[in-house]
Parts: structure tokens; C-alpha cells; sequence
């Protein structure tokens, strides 16, 4: 499929249906999180048939309803970026195998959460899983220019790989990325402040690279 569809049709959807992930999406997702944690020495997880982390019982900002499969992004500390980067990859593989996804840093019960972490390592959060009610919407975005350098008569593959990184999730959709460009290679900064910028910033360019068409070759 074509991964900018992926990247457009992706939204946070925190409402599921009462349906078990099927059995040959669940191996390709194990596949995708096989390969991402073997490249990246992250502890990827994937938990399913689980109700305790999701239970009802939040209302406002944050409310699951019928979440019993999570993904645990795990894995050494001081790798935030990596986090984002790879969680998102999974994330981008289950929207193409028809399951919805979010991102949750706060509003799950953490001492239920299952999966493991080796000594050394934390579990930096989790990214809900299932098939949603609806396929959710999407978010309100800044715009190019407040979130980078671009101007007209940019490189079409800058603007490209810009739009789909204002498509990525991000914490409490803060979007507080910046890139900016010198002739074919890219900088991708988040300011200090606010939540999981870190993991923000892994999210968006994982996007940015999917969107530009460049892959990882783009960043300085
Ligand atoms: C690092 C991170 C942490 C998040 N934490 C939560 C959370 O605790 N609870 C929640 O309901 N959504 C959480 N979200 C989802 C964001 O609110 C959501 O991605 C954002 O509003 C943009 O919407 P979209 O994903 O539909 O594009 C988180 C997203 C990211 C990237």
C-alpha cells in the first residue's frame, strides 16, 4: 500500500470494538516489531487479549472504551527518539493491516500494564490497538511555515516530507517540531519544553522521511 495513504488514513482512535485482532495481521505486526527491535536494540512489545490497562473509568481527554490490545515501547534509557521513530513504524504497519492505534504516555493504568523490561531498560509507553468504532479524525495542524524554513520554491520533496510530518501524532498535539534546510539535507529540532518532545521528534521523522521520499539519508 502506499505509505502516504498510510500516513493519512492514521488518526488516534481511543473507541474499539469488541473483535480480537486477527491472526495473520498479529504475525505480520510481530514480524514489523521483530525487524524494528533487531535494528534498533529497542524492546518492542506486543500485548493482546488484555483489558487491565484500558479499563473504563477516565472521562475527558484520554477515555479508552474496549482497548485489550497495546503495544509496550520499551527498551534502553536516553533512547526517546528511537522510541517514536520505531513505535511509529509499527504503528504506520498497523494502519496498513487495517488496525487503529494511540499513542499513550499518560491516561493507561501503568501498573497493570504487562510486558517486560530487562535491567537497564524502561518502559518509555504504550500505543493502543484494536479495530476502532470509527477510523477517527483528523487533528488541527499548524501550519509549513511555524513549523519550519520552508518557502516557495523549496524543493518539492522538502514540502512533501513536511506535510506528513504535520500529519504525525504527537503529544497532546503539540506539534513543537522545527526543520530546516541546507541544500539537500535536513535538521530536525523540538524545543526542550513541553511532553515526550523527544519521542515527538522520533514520530515526525520517521514520517518526514516516508513523506520526502529520502529515507534516512535526508538528516545531517
Ligand atoms: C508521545 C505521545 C503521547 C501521547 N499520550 C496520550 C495519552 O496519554 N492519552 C491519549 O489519549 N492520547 C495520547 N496521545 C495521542 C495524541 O493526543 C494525538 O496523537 C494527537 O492529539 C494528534 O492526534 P492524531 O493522533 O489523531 O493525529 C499521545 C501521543 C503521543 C505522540
Amino acid at each position: 500500500m502506499d505509505m502516504m495513504e498510510v500516513i493519512r488514513s492514521r488518526h488516534s482512535v481511543r473507541r474499539f470494538k469488541d473483535e480480537p485482532l486477527e491472526s495473520g495481521a498479529v504475525s505480520l505486526l510481530k514480524s514489523e516489531i521483530d525487524a524494528c527491535n533487531k535494528e534498533s536494540g529497542l524492546h518492542i512489545q506486543l500485548i493482546t487479549d488484555e483489558p487491565e490497562a484500558f479499563q473504563a473509568g477516565r472521562t475527558g481527554y484520554g477515555q479508552f472504551k474496549g482497548c485489550r490490545n497495546y503495544l509496550v515501547v520499551a527498551g534502553p534509557r536516553g533512547r526517546d527518539e528511537d522510541a517514536g521513530y520505531y513505535g511509529e513504524r509499527v504503528v504506520l504497519k498497523a494502519q496498513e493491516l487495517g488496525i487503529n492505534s494511540c499513542w499513550v504516555a499518560l491516561t493507561y493504568k501503568k501498573s497493570k500494564a504487562q510486558g517486560e523490561t530487562s535491567e537497564g531498560e524502561k518502559r518509555y509507553l504504550v500505543v493502543a490497538l484494536g479495530y476502532g468504532e470509527t477510523s477517527g479524525s483528523p487533528h488541527r495542524s499548524k501550519s509549513l511555515s511555524a513549523v519550519s524554513d520552508y518557502k516557495a520554491g523549496d524543493p518539492q520533496w522538502y514540502r512533501d516530507g513536511l506535510e506528513a510530518a504535520l500529519l504525525a501524532p504527537t503529544a497532546v498535539n503539540q506539534q513543537r517540531f522545527y526543520f530546516s534546510r541546507d541544500g539537500e539535507k535536513v535538521t530536525a529540532k523540538v524545543s526542550g519544553l513541553g511532553f515526550y518532545t523527544k519521542i515527538d521528534l522520533g514520530i515526525v521523522k520517521y514520517h518526514f522521511e516516508i513523506g520526502s521520499g529520502r529515507g534516512n539519508e535526508v538528516w545531517v
